[in-house]
């Protein structure tokens, strides 16, 4: 890829902030057939043995020499919600149902952590105390994986992290710790390549004439991985290719498409000068910068051009409508085939050496998998529409 990115882990040093939520009953993750436990209601409710023996049944380690030879997952996210890690998820499960067609006896665990890192803490814990054989955590803080990390350790179980990628220095503490996810640096990059190479194609895309592009840049979560260093590449990739940028607005919409609706409504509303460019971290927050247009009435040829990152479904409808200018796919099909081939093999107990990965997947370091972003603008979109 372009501008030499870098490859390695976060460090500590890149800034940071949990992501404070409330957490909900446990609900099953829309788009699951795995198995989904309701044991923290059930205990609540002083069903104890109830929620023990549904998870005792449930899960099992082919590892641990259990005589049923069976494979259990669990898998913790972040936020059930997030439109990202829905169509992550259902692909997930795709994967784990053909292996389940060819008679493999697998299942996951899925549990919401609901923006909660002390739920999903538990979580974890109880899915380690009812043998599930690998780990899979889309931590909530991603500063804040230790208490995860020594459980597994304790236990011997690997735990695999997604898309929320914890620092470098954490992913080491232990040989059985992996991730897998993309690289921000690299979508921030490409999202900055198309909209530079949209404004070359389309000098009257510089409405007011003056030479620079007045733009708005739509955040995701503060302390995200993603977010920050998307912006940032993003912008600093337009500059360094000829292009004259002027800021006239910000907001942190966290990755939410209702915020970013509200957001943008306000940017609108209050800026003096008329908007060129919307930056988006994410297409839930471009879609939601779209809906505040729709919302003014303002004619689709005096809105700025519109770019999000994901090429979620929603997304790629967006583009191909002419709405969103472009987006930058990030692989959630390929991030959940590297992530169930390598969860299948940690707990089928596949030394690290001997793991092979689906084709054209790679991990480096023993420890990272990334799978690399696409640009996607609307001659592109019918390709990835049908994946
Ligand atoms: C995705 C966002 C998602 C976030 C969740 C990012 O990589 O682009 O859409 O909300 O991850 O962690």
């Amino acid at each position: 890829m372009k501008m030499g990115l870098k490859k390695k882990g976060l460090k500590k040093k890149d800034p940071v902030e949990g992501v404070p939520g409330k957490r909900a009953s446990m609900k099953e993750v829309p788009g699951m057939d795995g198995i989904f436990k309701r044991m923290r209601k059930a205990a609540a409710a002083g069903s104890v043995a109830l929620a023990i023996a549904v998870l005792t049944g449930a899960c099992g380690n082919a590892n641990a020499g259990s005589e049923e030879r069976y494979v259990r997952i669990g898998v913790s996210v972040y936020d059930q919600y997030d439109t990202f890690l829905m169509e992550l998820m259902n692909d997930f499960n795709s994967f784990v149902d053909s292996r389940k067609a060819q008679g493999i006896d697998i299942a996951t665990v899925v549990q919401d952590a609901s923006r909660s890192q002390a739920a999903q803490n538990e979580d974890v814990a109880d899915m380690i105390e009812n043998d599930c054989g690998v780990i899979c955590v889309n931590l909530v803080d991603r500063t804040a994986p230790t208490e995860i990390i020594d459980l597994a350790r304790k236990n011997d179980v690997p735990v695999i992290f997604f898309n929320r990628e914890l620092v470098e220095e954490d992913l080491m503490q232990w040989d059985k710790l992996y991730y897998v996810g993309a690289d921000a640096f690299e979508s921030g990059t490409l999202q900055g390549e198309m909209a530079t190479d949209y404004f070359k194609a389309h000098p009257e895309a510089d409405r007011n004439g003056d030479g620079s592009i007045q733009y708005v840049v739509l955040e995701g979560e503060a302390g995200h991985q993603d977010a920050i260093i998307r912006t940032e590449y993003s912008v600093d990739t337009m500059i360094m290719q000829g292009i004259i940028l002027d800021k006239v607005g910000y907001a942190i919409a966290n990755w939410n498409r209702a915020q970013s609706r509200s957001k943008m409504g306000q940017l609108i509303d209050s800026s003096d000068t008329q908007i060129e460019l919307v930056l988006a971290n994410n297409d839930d927050m471009a879609l939601g910068a779209i809906e505040a247009y729709q919302d003014r009435e303002i004619p689709r040829d005096e809105w700025p051009a519109i770019f999000g990152i994901d090429g979620t479904q929603v997304g790629l409808k967006a583009v191909e409508e002419g709405l969103m200018t472009g987006t930058v796919y990030n692989d959630s099909a390929g991030q959940a085939k590297a992530m169930e081939a390598l969860a299948y093999a940690l707990a089928t107990g596949v030394s690290p050496a001997d793991i092979e990965l689906p084709e054209g997947i790679e991990m480096t370091d023993n420890k990272y998998i990334r799978l690399p972003y696409e640009k996607v603008d609307r001659e592109k979109v019918q390709e990835y529409l049908s994946k």
